[in-house]
């Protein structure tokens, strides 16, 4: 995991936002850089807004003055950019490794056109070494981990600071070990559909580029 090579990858990304685009802004500390580079240009005079996919994004946003807006003035995003925890060489994700994977799917999915920008850590062969997160409503999220064993994964109840973590939606977050994922859509599509679940990590088919740095280097991959 390198910070340089996350900001050498978030560089290579901006260059693709254009004057008066609406932005879909990702989470995490790659999409952290990005927001960093996106404020230089928009210092330089460029123009865009962005809809935020986690409150730490529109908190760091603000901060660096970038212009914000949500889904009550638009639901057209030209351009998400986003961070990815597992890239598999088909473009398939997993996400939610900072808990932010039910914003952050409604951004992207809404999106023109994704970027996932990464360090080469986080590029695999096969999903499934990251345990996948999946969003659960609190009320009986015990009953929901017995339904996920029963699918063959084996769900931890996300905790920080000894604390359940709970989401910016108020919700908490089971980290699912299933071994290695032979068919993503496919273990997504089974547990979309357990009750209590709200939304899992995989992001399968969303994605339009992948922009990877490795020592310094950017590593392109378009679908
Ligand atoms: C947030 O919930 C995640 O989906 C992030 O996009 C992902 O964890 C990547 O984060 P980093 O850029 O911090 O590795």
């Amino acid at each position: 995991m390198s910070d340089q090579d996350k900001r050498v990858a978030a560089e290579a990304a901006v260059k693709y936002v254009k004057n008066g685009m609406t932005l879909g802004l990702g989470s995490g500390s790659t999409v952290n850089w990005m927001l960093q580079c996106l404020s230089e240009r928009i210092n330089e005079g460029l123009q865009v807004r962005g809809i935020p996919s986690s409150k730490k994004t529109e908190k760091l946003a603000r901060e660096l003055g970038i212009p914000l807006v949500d889904f009550s003035t638009t639901t057209h995003i030209d351009l998400a950019i986003d961070g990815a925890d597992e890239i598999d060489g088909a473009l398939n994700l997993v996400k939610g490794g900072g808990g932010s994977l039910v914003r952050e799917k409604v951004v992207d999915a809404c999106a023109d056109e994704l970027i996932i920008i990464a360090d080469s850590s986080k590029v695999v062969s096969q999903l499934g070494t990251f345990p996948l997160p999946v969003e659960v409503l609190p009320f009986g999220y015990e009953v929901t981990m017995k339904n996920i064993e029963r699918l063959g994964g084996i769900p931890v109840l996300r905790r920080k600071d000894k604390e359940v973590f709970v989401s910016d939606n108020g919700n908490y977050i089971l980290d699912c070990q299933f071994g290695k994922i032979e068919d993503a859509l496919g273990l997504h599509g089974k547990l979309i559909q357990l009750v209590g679940v709200v939304e899992t990590g995989i992001f399968a088919g969303m994605v339009e580029k992948v922009i990877v740095a490795r020592n310094g280097q950017i590593e392109l991959t378009e679908r």
